[in-house]
């Protein structure tokens, strides 16, 4: 059985840069994985009580399942206000819980952070790392990602630029290794 990969995006956007940067990089995967765009847009925001109460939305139970399902995490993400986007930051927190019953445990991760500027996201990508070490995701190292000035990086027809792949490559090709010695 293929090994379903989930891809995380940061941004609900319709052309949103980091999506056409996570098509991209899953389009690298070997034959033997399965990238699975995990969907956001219904997430209901997290709120303790539903869970204390035994009443969990849809959306949660669901996307619980869905992550559970998963051998491998990985992490697209813009920046917003310097930090992580709380359609990303809201998708870990539901994940999280309730409490003892984290799905995101274990699961060997990759962090991307894309921005149209030259900081690259930097903060995000480090904020969500931070998040991550709480949620014991481990996390590949290295090559960092920061995908920076990333409009540049973008041909006319959507595709990306054939040396920006060529780090693209690199960079799954190092997570399929942290992927297999972890998993
Ligand atoms: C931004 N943007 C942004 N960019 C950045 O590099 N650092 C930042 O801190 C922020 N902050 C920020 C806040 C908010 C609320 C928005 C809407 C945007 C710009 C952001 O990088 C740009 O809109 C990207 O195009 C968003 O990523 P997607 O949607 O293209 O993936």
């Amino acid at each position: 059985m293929k090994k379903k990969i989930g891809f995380f995006v940061g941004s609900l956007r319709k052309g949103s840069y980091s999506k056409t940067v996570a098509v991209a990089l899953s389009s690298l995967f070997p034959e033997e994985y399965e990238p699975i765009f995990i969907d956001l847009h219904e997430l209901t925001m997290y709120n303790q009580d539903l869970d204390d109460d035994g009443t969990p939305p849809a959306s949660w139970t669901k996307f619980r399942e869905e992550v559970k399902q998963l051998a491998g995490l990985v992490f697209v993400t813009p920046e917003y206000n310097r930090s992580v986007p709380a359609v990303l930051k809201n998708a870990l927190d539901v994940g999280s819980r309730p409490y003892g019953q984290n799905v995101w445990d274990s699961k060997p991760g990759l962090v991307v952070s894309v921005s149209p500027g030259a900081l690259s996201g930097f903060g995000a990508n480090h904020h969500l790392r931070q998040s991550l070490v709480f949620l014991n995701v481990p996390t590949l190292q290295q090559p960092e990602a920061y995908i920076g000035n990333v409009v540049n990086l973008i041909n006319d027809d959507g595709t990306i630029a054939e040396n920006t792949m060529g780090f693209f490559k690199t960079i799954i090709d190092a997570y399929l290794v942290f992927l297999e010695k972890n998993s």
